[in-house]
């Protein structure tokens, strides 16, 4: 019987990484392996192409001119070597749950807790604002395609001038279905979406090719180089989601070799699709044209352009995108949710696979509600900037963790290695911080009270339940040692 907090192991208590991967296989507790390396690049993708490229360039065109191409190229860098680390934790850690079951494996307890939390803001709460994204869009389309749009009371939220917002709500609860169905159904599914998107974007790079024009590229950098790396840290939102292929790592059927190849394959397929669109978007419209709208991309078509019908296309290409995005970071939401249940720091009761569908339905589901709450009420504006900077943060932390990890356990078996570690993971901890320093003061506000929030939960619950913290002090009651060792000694 456990009495006092003296008995068990500290807050920076460390998983160890056998009995994380064995835990995968207990009953009721493991998760379907179904998924093969097309799904898991497709998930990259699927998470990846989405707001960022369709919405969120305009912001990037308006602070850097032109030169928001070399933008996304350095973005693209700075997210490459984050990359490698993902690759490397996913291979050997095939565990649900991403940076957080990396960082519990690797810097303890509290900070596996501070990621979680950190990561409930890059994917759930980012649903929520790509959901209502993907609202927008929808309305759009119908706008263009047919001249009719739902009334703003049911289609804004209240601080935008309605009431709440149904399309919103709809999409999210209509991935909640999917994702609790099954992982291979709602993988099938995303391949299609992927399939499409990837086309709206080529036809988009096609059109705009053939109108093509050098006069928007002069001045090319009007607001220098600060210009470029502020709007690398704001476009950096259309990289996010290559790591959501490692939240499906349990559930990869051979994690050595398709993960780093999903991973690393779904990045480069993304920049290459935006160099070319951003050249493109440029090569037919001005920058302040890309920033006046909600839909920058099909702005360009009709306004820079001239081509209307192409406008409309793309828009509903734009709805296709966003699903995908709703769906992949909705999964990897439930999979990091799960995790963090499963260890005791969240309710553990929520951690059981349902037995019909092989996953975690009631969990799923709980989520999808919240988060569709939050769609029908919350705006977009700022939240790009806020889940920016906490996925920033888990990649200084996934960095990290590999230096670490390669001195504390030299023994692992790494089916995939960094090259040249650690100056790669230096160079991805030291580039994320870069691009953290370049968002405003706001944003690191709301993110500290973000942070102190999950502390406080921390404190409250997660302190007192956490599984792995329990289990060594009931050990060391037993054993009548005043201190209980971690799993994993440092
Ligand atoms: N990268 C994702 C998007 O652009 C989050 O929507």
């Amino acid at each position: 019987m456990v009495t006092g907090s003296s008995q068990r192991p500290g807050i920076f208590a460390v998983r160890d990484v056998r009995s994380l991967i064995s835990e995968t296989t207990e009953e009721g507790h493991g998760l379907r392996k179904a998924v093969g390396a097309t799904q898991l690049t497709a998930m990259g993708v699927g998470a990846i192409i989405g707001t960022g490229i369709f919405v969120v360039i305009g912001e990037g065109a308006a602070v850097a001119g032109p030169a928001v191409i070399v933008s996304f190229v350095l973005a693209a860098v700075a997210c490459t070597f984050s990359a490698l680390s993902y690759a490397e934790l996913a291979s050997s850690i095939p565990v649900s749950g991403s940076a957080y079951t990396y960082t519990y494996a690797t810097l303890g307890e509290i900070v596996a807790w501070i990621i979680g939390w950190d990561l409930i803001l890059e994917y759930g709460v980012s649903v929520a604002a790509i959901a209502v994204g993907w609202g927008g869009n929808l309305n759009a389309f119908l706008d263009a395609a047919f001249g009719v749009s739902l009334p703003d009371a049911i289609a804004k939220s209240p601080e935008d001038g309605g009431i709440f917002n149904l399309p919103a709500v709809f999409i999210v609860l209509a991935i909640t279905f999917l994702l609790v169905r099954g992982v291979t159904e709602s993988a099938r599914v995303n391949l299609v979406m992927v399939g499409v998107k990837l086309t709206v974007l080529l036809f988009f790079i096609v059109v705009a090719f053939f109108n093509f024009g050098t006069g928007n590229f002069h001045p090319f950098a009007p607001s220098g180089v600060d210009g470029v790396t502020s709007a690398a840290a704001i476009i950096f939102f259309a990289y996010i989601g290559f790591d959501a292929v490692s939240t499906g790592s349990e559930e990869a059927r051979n994690p050595a070799k398709d993960l780093p190849l999903a991973i690393i394959g779904s990045l480069v397929i993304c920049t290459i699709f935006y160099v070319l669109t951003a050249v493109g978007a440029i090569g037919i419209a001005t920058p302040a044209q890309l920033e006046s709208s909600d839909a920058p991309l099909a702005a360009a078509l009709d306004q820079g352009a001239g081509i209307s019908w192409a406008a409309s296309i793309l828009s509903l290409g734009a709805v296709v995108a966003i699903t995908s995005v709703v769906l992949v970071i909705l999964y990897g939401q439930t999979r990091i949710f799960f995790a963090m249940c499963r260890d005791g720091l969240l309710p553990q009761r929520l951690a059981t696979v349902n037995q019909r569908y092989g996953t975690p339905a009631r969990l799923t589901i709980g989520l999808g509600v919240l988060i569709a709450i939050l769609a029908a009420l919350v705006p977009l504006s700022a939240i790009v900037k806020l889940v920016n900077i906490g996925t920033l943060f888990a990649f200084v932390l996934v960095n990290i963790g590999v230096i670490i990890l390669r001195r504390t356990r030299p023994e692992m078996p790494r089916p995939y290695r960094v090259p040249w570690s650690p100056v790669l993971p230096i160079l991805g901890v030291l580039f994320a911080i870069y691009l953290m320093s370049d968002l405003p003061l706001s944003t690191w506000i709301r993110f500290v009270v973000w942070l102190i929030v999950g502390l406080a939960i921390y404190a409250l619950y997660g302190f007192r339940h956490s599984r792995l913290r329990l289990r060594a002090a009931a050990a060391a009651a037993d054993d009548g040692t005043p201190d209980a060792p971690t799993e994993q000694p440092r």
